[in-house]
């Protein structure tokens, strides 16, 4: 048994989490077609829910129907769903680990094969199906604002411990954050307040939705790496509004789906040295220094030891991993017994493809 400080609790709003590792959300590319709970979901999460993990984050929901992403993708638009999220929290939470339902709209990635709508961003653009999104309206804004409310009080009801907006990778509230996307010249465009409206009412009507002690999180960019994108300097603004609008945590991660170069948010190829594992350090580092909310930090972490300096040396509150817990559920239950070899993941993506075919996702490598 090991007495390291990942294995000692963290206190997220009224939520105490037993250890500091988080499995980060994950499409499994397991729900049914119309994005209900299968027992094939279930039986995933079963093995993610004995790792010994802290929390746990379900793959993007989405909260609209026009919202949908891709194929096989958790839904949780409609009450018609609850009695599968309700197994699906259960099921998250057998094992001690707090359950999270992260919240999403694809925006302009919507799949209008899925859909069949157009799909809707801040502003026209193309998603990397090709389609061509339009600008939404004010009103599909505030009608957005209140899917998501009431997809948290699904959650909620369905006995998740919290939620998590999706405002990461390029989906709807994270085009709505940055310049490169959004180039609307409304009240929910211009500067960064304008850009952070769309998030922040969101915050705002999931709180009073799930009421005071219920925390929720939101997974933010540290940078798009995309030209005139959200930056460092954009998300320590941004974040520093979440903290005053009540939110409970962050977790910070970058890229976006639209890119897929280097910095994509599931970056390829194994880092050369430990040092390079993080792949938002310096963004970690100023977020700590400038803004008061717990840190998740997610991208790239692939050893115990770096996992533990982040730890130690505050760089985060939390480290949350995803493919290294698609080749090994029970990763942090290994390393918790004392076997600290890092994980086998290469980050070579190739796990999506199982996941396209509707087979779900898996380590094909192994
Ligand atoms: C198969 C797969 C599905 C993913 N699905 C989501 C998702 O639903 N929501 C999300 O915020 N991130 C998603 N991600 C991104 C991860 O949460 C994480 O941010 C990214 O993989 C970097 O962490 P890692 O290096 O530990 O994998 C997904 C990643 C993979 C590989």
């Amino acid at each position: 048994m090991t007495t390291s400080p990942l294995f000692t609790p963290l206190a997220i709003g009224s939520m105490t989490l037993k250890n500091r590792f988080v499995r980060s959300a994950t499409w499994e590319g397991l729900a049914g077609d119309d994005g209900s709970v299968t027992e094939r979901l279930c039986g995933l999460i079963d093995n993610v829910a004995a790792g010994e993990l802290g929390m746990i984050i379900s793959g993007h929901a989405f909260v609209s129907r026009e919202g949908q992403a891709g194929p096989w993708q958790l839904g949780i638009y409609d009450d018609r769903l609850a009695a599968g999220l309700t197994e699906l929290a259960t099921r998250m939470k057998r094992h001690g680990s707090a359950a999270v339902a992260q919240l999403a709209h694809a925006g302009g990635q919507a799949a209008q094969m899925l859909t069949g709508t157009q799909p809707v961003g801040p502003s026209p653009m193309t998603g990397r199906s090709g389609a061509a999104a339009r600008e939404m309206t004010v009103a599909e804004i505030t009608q957005t604002v209140e899917a998501f409310a009431r997809a948290a009080t699904r959650a909620r009801t369905a006995g998740f411990d919290a939620v998590q907006l999706h405002g990461a990778h390029g989906f709807l509230l994270s085009q709505f954050l940055s310049p490169h996307f959004n180039r609307r010249t409304d009240g929910y465009g211009g500067d960064v307040a304008g850009r952070a409206r769309f998030l922040l009412e969101t915050v705002a009507a999931v709180r009073a939705a799930v009421g005071p002690g219920y925390p929720i999180l939101a997974k933010i960019n540290a940078d798009d790496f995309l030209d005139d994108g959200f930056n460092v300097d954009h998300m320590i603004e941004t974040c520093r509004m979440l903290q005053d609008a009540s939110l409970d945590a962050v977790e910070l991660s970058g890229g976006t789906v639209a890119d897929e170069s280097r910095y994509s948010s599931v970056r390829t190829g194994e880092p050369a040295r430990p040092e390079e594992e993080v792949y938002y350090r310096k963004a970690a580092e100023r977020f700590k220094k400038e803004v008061g909310l717990p840190l998740i930090l997610v991208g790239g972490i692939r050893s115990f030891d770096v996992a533990e300096r982040i730890i130690t040396d505050g760089l985060a509150d939390a480290v949350a991993v995803s493919r290294p817990l698609i080749v090994e559920p029970g990763l942090v239950a290994r390393w918790k017994s004392g076997d600290h070899g890092p994980s086998t993941c290469l980050s070579c993506n190739q796990c999506f493809e199982p996941g396209m075919m509707g087979e779900g996702i898996r380590c094909v490598l192994e």
